[in-house]
């Protein structure tokens, strides 16, 4: 099974040729066409330049992943996303399949982001901390997903069986990474960026903060997984507005957003930690699953897997390229879950992951 998978939720224009392969998918070709560099300078996406970019970029990045490739069907991730973004995919998905006469596979992209994880292609960090056999997610599992608009936690009994558990009241974390860059003066992407000035400051320099710069850990300790990150980016804009930081010169400010950051990071990732763990002990699971674009951050990464192999559990997160938007997943989720669909398919902008 060889599928054409084609993604352009927000603002980025994608395509991929993928196929089964054991039990997994493997990629044969993902193109992946940006427009964050154009939203850079209004400090978040434009709905409308979004569309536009969509409109000129998703022939040739088409073009370009299907090359020679005979396809058995083609697959477009229908939502969640922006209206004027998703009717580009979906339309010219169901052109093609009408033209080719192909099956059509609709695709929850969220789903799709934790279906990444199916894709049998990783990288050397991922390779060495694994044997062959568990390549593969093992399930039942803890999903966790954390990307710009969501951000659930889900318990995955198996490939097709999945159930909301718990996730975020107000902001996703990834919307609360590119509000606060926007305060602290970093461009956006902000989730990237925010890693960036986090990883200039020393442990030590964070530990000794002055506690007036903490920031809250909102419903930490709340026995439930709920969580909350619209507190803290308030919170962190009451801190930059204050008037001793007026007086600071260039030098010590960018020191300060730099440690800011870095309080920001913490404060978010301790809070995913702590209610992905809760999940673990409140639901008999082997493995966490991560996806979404926040599942970049290599502090994230990196810490949570160690929380988990010491529960004697598994951890598993995409390889860098197919955390963020990407047509693979979509094609991954479309091979594993398929969902066939007819000429009627519209774009549901608020689809939820499950
Ligand atoms: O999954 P994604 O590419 O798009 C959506 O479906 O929303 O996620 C994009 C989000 C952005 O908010 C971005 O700031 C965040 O992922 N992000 C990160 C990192 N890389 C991307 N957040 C924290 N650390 C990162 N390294
Ligand atoms: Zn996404």
């Amino acid at each position: 099974m060889r599928i054409l998978a084609i993604e352009s939720t927000c603002d980025e224009t994608a395509a991929a040729i993928v196929e089964s392969f054991e039990h997994g998918v493997r990629v044969i070709k993902s193109v992946v066409a940006s427009s964050a560099e154009i939203h850079q300078k209004y400090g978040g996406v434009v709905p409308e330049v979004a569309a536009r970019e969509h409109i000129k970029s998703i022939i040739p990045v088409i073009t370009e992943a299907l090359g020679d490739e005979e396809i058995d069907a083609v697959a477009v991730s229908y939502g969640p996303g922006l209206m004027g973004s998703l009717l580009i995919g979906v339309e010219t998905t169901k052109a093609l399949a009408w033209a080719w006469d192909k099956p059509l596979l609709k695709v929850n992209h969220m789903m799709g982001h934790v279906m990444a994880n199916w894709i049998v292609e990783r990288n050397q960090e991922l390779k060495e901390s694994r044997n062959q056999d568990n390549v593969i997610p093992i399930l039942p599992g803890v999903g966790l997903v954390v990307s710009g608009g969501h951000t659930d936690l889900i318990l995955m009994k198996s490939l097709t069986d999945w159930e909301w558990i718990g996730g975020t009241r107000d902001d996703a974390v990834g919307e609360a990474f590119d509000k606060a860059a926007r305060i602290l003066g970093l461009p956006y992407p902000g989730g990237p960026e925010i890693e960036k000035a986090s990883q200039k400051v020393s442990d030590d320099k964070w530990k000794k903060m002055d506690k007036k710069y903490r920031l809250p850990r909102s419903l930490l300790n709340e026995d439930n997984l709920e969580m909350s990150f619209s507190g803290i980016k308030a919170a962190l804009a009451r801190l930059m507005g204050s008037s001793e930081l007026l007086v600071l010169g260039s030098e010590f400010k960018e020191e300060f957003v730099n440690l800011v950051a870095r309080e920001f990071s913490e404060a978010v990732i301790e809070v995913l930690i702590r209610k992905t763990l809760m999940a673990t002990d409140k639901f008999e699971v082997k493995s966490v699953i991560m996806a979404g674009g926040v599942a970049a951050n290599k502090t994230l990464r990196e810490r949570l897997k160690k929380e988990i192999e010491n529960r004697d559990m598994k951890f598993f997160v995409p390889e860098l390229k197919y955390c963020g938007d990407n047509a693979a997943m979509i094609g991954a989720a479309a091979i594993l879950r398929p969902v066939e669909s007819n000429w009627s398919l519209k774009p549901e902008p608020s689809l939820g992951v499950v």
